[in-house]
This record gives C-alpha cells, structure tokens and sequence, in this order.
C-alpha cells in the first residue's frame, strides 16, 4: 500500500510505501527538505501538515512540543502518513548545490582500526558508486536491533567509505562496532543525508571546529577544500580531553606542510600538553576566544557533540561571526533525544 504526499508551496507530489517517514520518501525522490539529525530531536524537519493523517513517530517532546502538535505541526522525520497527506514545508533553495538522493547500499567491511583508545576507524566499500557531498552522513542499520544510526563520512575514495566510531558504553551501535564488527562482514546503510557541507569556497577564510569524532565530516571537508583549492586560508581546531585521543594528528600536520594557508591547532581541555608539543591546552571554544581577534568575513564549520557545539557557537557570535556563517553539525545520541513520547496515537493535521 502506498500514500499520496504533496509537498506546498512546490505543489509536488509523490508517492510513499506505508511505513515510510515523509522526510525520507522525499529525500529519495528529488525533494529536499531541510533536516539534520533524522532522529526526531534537533526540530529542524519541523512542518505542518495541513491535510491527511500522520503516526508521529519518535518525536522527541523538546522539538515538538505539545502544542505545535496541536497546531498540525510534525517532525517529518519521524511523521508517517496514515492516509494520503498535504504538508507545508519551509524549502530553502541553496544556489549551487545540487543534492544528491538518498538511496540504500550494502557494504563490505574492509578495515576496522582502533585509532584512539575510544574511536574505530570503519572503511566500508560500498556495493556500487554514490554522490555526496563533503560533510554529509549515512545512516547504518544495526544488526539485531532494528535501529539506525547517523555516521558522517570522514573520506570518500570511489565506492571506499571511511567512518570514525566513537564508543559509547552500552550503546546499541558502539557495542556491535567495538565488539563484534570485522573486515568481510556486510553493512546496510542509506543516504547521504544532512546539511552539513562544505559550501562552494568564495573566498571567506575558513573556520573548522571539531570534537572527538566530529572530526569525521570536517576531515571530508578539509579534503574537499584542498583537493579544490591548494591555497585557501583555514584553521582546524580540533578538540579532545586527552592527547591520545587526538587522532589523525599526522594527517593534519601534512595537510599543514602541504598547505601553508592551512592552520592545524589540536587541543586539550583535560590535561598539560607535553613541553614542545604542537598541541595547546583548553577547550575548542577556549581556543576561539584567544586565537581570533574578529571572525566577521569567514565561513565556520562545528561539528561535535551538542554541548561542545554550543559553546563554540557563543565564542563564534563573541568574535562576531554572524549566523548565516556558522554551520553545525550535533551529534545527537538516544540520551538527548530526552523524554520520548512513543504514542500509538495519530491525529488529522490541519
Ligand atoms: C547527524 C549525526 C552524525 C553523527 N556522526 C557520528 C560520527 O561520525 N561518529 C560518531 O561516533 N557518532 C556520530 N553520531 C552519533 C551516532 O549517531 C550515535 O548516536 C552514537 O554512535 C551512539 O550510538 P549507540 O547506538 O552506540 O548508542 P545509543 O544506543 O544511541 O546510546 C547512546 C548512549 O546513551 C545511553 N542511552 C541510550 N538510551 C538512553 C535513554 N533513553 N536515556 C538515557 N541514556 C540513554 C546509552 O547507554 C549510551 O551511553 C552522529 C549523530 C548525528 C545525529
Ligand atoms: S531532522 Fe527531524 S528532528 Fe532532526
């Protein structure tokens, strides 16, 4: 069985599998709507439904609130139409950007290394070529548990993948990457998925900030940026508590030989650096705060866990980098997602 979903104000129409969540269908069939997290917890694929019946899903209580609900608002991330449906959604035209659509792959499992002491490094090779763009993530489906989990891809070599895993104790995801996941075993996943991507290089000077394995979509998209522009002007700040957790230091140390435009300044919030280390002290949004004097003209990427993300977002606004720069990436797990509300319940939007 299938359902009608007409997206206003384009006035397009498609067609859904029951069971299909009203973001995904249109993200495979050419219409692009703004979202982020896919989990029903950043509030970004907020819209309204102004006709039909929806199940809402997973909706986290923190970015739908009661009375949105109330007033045929859904996360169309987690809304599945229960009949045929009409929502009005905010669709930001991005000049220049050309997204590609999420489609499903199996992957073979070619590498997993330990790369600090709490992070994998997983190098996937898809079963057939994709299109994404820098910064950009997948969704994986985790055997055993029918839940999916968001990995930004760090590098992209042909149909090679590479993704940065951290643990997390007990996670559902981390248990089966760090306990059970070796090279030859198959992989499900769909996408690409997100916003978050290095925009087309006009110039500004770059600003990435990176936390534990936010350093994934950033590493994808300094590559990116250098593969394109040999000489542009960027600075990567990238945070851990500990120096061992700073991995992929000698990539970035000759990215900066290769590049003198680019500035690689890796830090530490929760112990000394050893003497003559090229590693300073602090968090990311310390480093900010003492490494520009005004960030007004540059273009700042932030990826990482949420707290992390917000601090660096105030230093950024504090240095007077205006919104519309600032891209973010949270990665968001299960425990933010909050007090979920399950509810069997559906109801006619307006
Ligand atoms: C857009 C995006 C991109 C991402 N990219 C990456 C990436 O490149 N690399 C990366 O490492 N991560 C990334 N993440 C995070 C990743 O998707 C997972 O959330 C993370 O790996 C944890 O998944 P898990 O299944 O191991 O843990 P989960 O099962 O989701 O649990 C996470 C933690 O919360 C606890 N927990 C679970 N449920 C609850 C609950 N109801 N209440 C309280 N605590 C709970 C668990 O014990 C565990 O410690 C990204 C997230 C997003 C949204
Ligand atoms: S994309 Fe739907 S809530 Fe985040």
């Amino acid at each position: 069985m299938a359902y009608r979903i007409r997206i206003e104000p384009l006035g397009r129409e498609i067609s859904a599998p029951q069971g299909t969540n009203i973001l995904d269908a249109c993200l495979r069939q050419g219409i692009w709507l703004p979202h982020a997290c896919t989990h029903g917890t950043c509030g970004t694929c907020k819209a309204q439904v102004l006709e039909g019946e929806i199940d809402y899903g997973d909706a986290s209580s923190f970015a739908l609130m009661d009375f949105e609900r109330e007033d045929g608002y859904a996360l169309l991330c987690q809304a599945k139409p229960l009949s045929d449906v009409v929502v009005e959604a905010e669709v930001d035209v991005e000049e220049g950007v050309e997204f590609p659509l999420v489609e499903d792959y199996r992957a073979m499992v070619v590498h997993v290394d330990p790369v600090s002491p709490l992070v994998r490094r997983v190098t996937l090779e898809l079963d057939r070529d994709t299109v994404l763009l820098p910064g950009q993530y997948f969704q994986w489906e985790v055997p055993g548990h029918q839940v999916k989990r968001a990995y930004s891809a760090a590098q992209i070599t042909g149909r090679r993948l590479e993704f940065h895993i951290k643990y997390s104790p007990q996670g559902v995801a981390s248990e089966w990457v760090f306990n059970s996941l070796r090279p030859g075993d198959q992989v499900a996943l769909s996408g690409p998925y997100g916003r978050f991507f290095l925009r087309p290089p006009d110039g500004s000077p770059a600003v990435f900030l990176a936390g534990g394995t936010g350093l994934a979509p950033i590493k994808a998209m300094i590559t990116a940026l250098y593969l394109q522009r040999p000489d542009y002007p960027a600075t990567l700040i990238f945070g851990a508590r500990t120096v061992d957790e700073l991995y992929d230091d000698k990539y970035f140390r000759a990215l900066s030989t290769a590049h003198p435009t680019f500035r690689y300044l890796p830090a530490v919030s929760d112990e000394t650096p050893p003497d003559n280390s090229h590693v300073v002290s602090g968090r990311v949004d310390e480093v900010i705060a003492r490494t520009f004097e005004r960030l007004q003209g540059h273009k700042a990427y932030v990826a990482g866990p949420s707290p992390m993300v917000d601090a660096c977002v105030a230093a950024l606004y504090q240095k007077r980098l205006f919104a519309r720069d600032i891209y973010r990436e949270d990665f968001f797990t299960q425990e933010e997602h909050g007090q979920t509300i399950r509810s069997p319940l559906s109801r006619r939007g307006r």
